[in-house]
């Protein structure tokens, strides 16, 4: 058995045994000071103050006062792609909407076609690329979609790709298959067509092969409609894949309602939510997650998560790190924007990035929080003056050490 032991933690924050922390739960950090953990085999063995601290360990780090928390879980990112749109990115500053750039066959369709040009190899580097981006800024868990292939072929590939990231990273890693992104040149006007190819072929084959652990669709406006949705939904349900859908961004599409209908683990986005879908979400198991990243990138008004927290609502925060709405994954800059923006106290902030993320995507048993058994993956900091610090000093390198499964990155 490998033991490591850090001694002399400031803080030990995030500990807690639940699922999820609700509404006024949030706001509590659930902090230990002048702390222990002791890691076997790559898991939270032990942990209390110092007075109580085993003296021997193979291995001892002296976290020198430093907070350890939980690494980040990102439950909603789209980091398998090819190339960038950094072209676009100028169209936006000339004036166009994502709407606009999207019409004129810009956006997700543009990355589509460059994913098609690019092969599952080629693919994979530039994924890999953005994961170990991300790793190195505290990202111990992530969730991962397809949807810039939308076609059979392609979207298998970006699975694929996505498979071939979990066996080579220690990252703990989750599959979504999004192939209801958008609709193809292709299926222009024929959008029921490609609503079957998504349910009768992609669903079918990503389950066969274990390539997905859950469905994804973009249900707004310009995209794809509730019916489709319940459609799409009703398929994977046969496969055992859970949803967790995009909803409410561009629109009040009904997608919450839809989602929450299908027991979503998490619907997404939620720029346009009101109060019918806060109460929606209160008599239901669902995670509402906010994406900052996209709000401030795309200059459109935020999620209302301050009034759901206020409702007594969970909420997760994740960064949709993708190339059209929301290029960058660092969690440490998502967490400052939800304060910032969308008015999150920093302990709600940090629960939503850790317990919340990890509920939303199933992974709650494994990780989130400080729990005996749970993996070891961590944040040890530099010696900071509060819990505050963290989203306030958002790009002071503050990160120590990172740890994945026990093992320093
Ligand atoms: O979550 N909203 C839809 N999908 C992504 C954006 C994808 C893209 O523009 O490439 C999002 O924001
Ligand atoms: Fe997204």
């Amino acid at each position: 058995m490998k033991q490591t032991l850090i001694t002399n933690i400031g803080k030990l924050i995030g500990v807690t045994d639940k699922p999820r922390l609700c509404g006024m739960e949030m706001a509590d950090i659930n902090g230990l000071d002048n702390a222990y953990l002791l890691i076997e085999d790559g898991k939270i063995a032990q942990y209390g103050t110092m007075d109580t601290a085993p003296e021997h360990a193979d291995t001892i780090i002296d976290a020198k006062g430093g907070i350890v928390m939980p690494s980040y879980c990102d439950s909603h990112t789209h980091i398998v792609y090819a190339g960038t749109r950094d072209q676009e990115f100028l169209d936006k500053l000339h004036g166009l909407s994502y709407e606009e750039i999207a019409k004129r066959g810009g956006g997700i369709l543009n990355s589509a076609q460059r994913l098609h040009e690019t092969d599952e190899m080629a693919l994979y580097e530039q994924s890999a690329m953005r994961l170990e981006e991300v790793m190195r800024t505290g990202t111990g868990t992530i969730e991962i979609k397809s949807g810039y292939g939308l076609t059979l072929e392609d979207e298998l590939k970006m699975l694929r790709v996505i498979r071939r990231l979990k066996e080579s990273y220690p990252t703990l890693i989750k599959s979504t298959l999004l192939g209801a992104h958008a609709v193809p040149k292709e299926y222009k006007g024929r959008q029921d067509d490609y609503v079957t190819l998504v349910c009768e072929q992609m669903i079918p084959a990503a389950a066969h092969e274990g390539l997905a652990d859950f469905i994804d669709v973009f249900c707004d406006e310009g995209f794809f409609t509730v019916a489709d949705t319940d459609r799409i939904l009703t398929a994977a349900a046969k496969y055992g894949l859970r949803p967790k859908i995009h909803a409410n961004e561009l629109a009040n599409s009904g997608g919450v309602q839809i989602g929450i209908k299908h027991k979503a683990l998490s619907v997404d986005h939620l720029e346009r939510a009101e109060t019918p879908e806060v109460q929606a979400l209160l008599a239901s198991t669902t995670m509402p997650t906010g994406l900052p990243g996209a709000s401030f990138f795309l200059n459109i008004p935020y999620a209302p998560t301050r009034q759901m927290v206020n409702a007594g609502l969970s909420v997760a925060i994740a960064s949709d790190y993708n190339p059209g709405s929301s290029p960058c994954g660092d969690m440490r800059f998502i967490m400052a924007l939800a304060c910032i923006y969308m008015r999150l106290l920093p302990e709600e902030a940090f629960n939503a990035v850790t317990i919340n993320g990890a509920y939303a995507m199933d992974a709650h048993q494994e990780t989130g929080s400080i729990a005996i058994g749970k993996r070891a993956n961590l944040i040890l900091t530099k010696p900071v003056p509060s819990v505050a610090f963290i989203p306030y000093a958002h790009h002071t390198p503050y990160i120590e050490k990172v740890f994945l499964n026990g093992e320093v990155l």
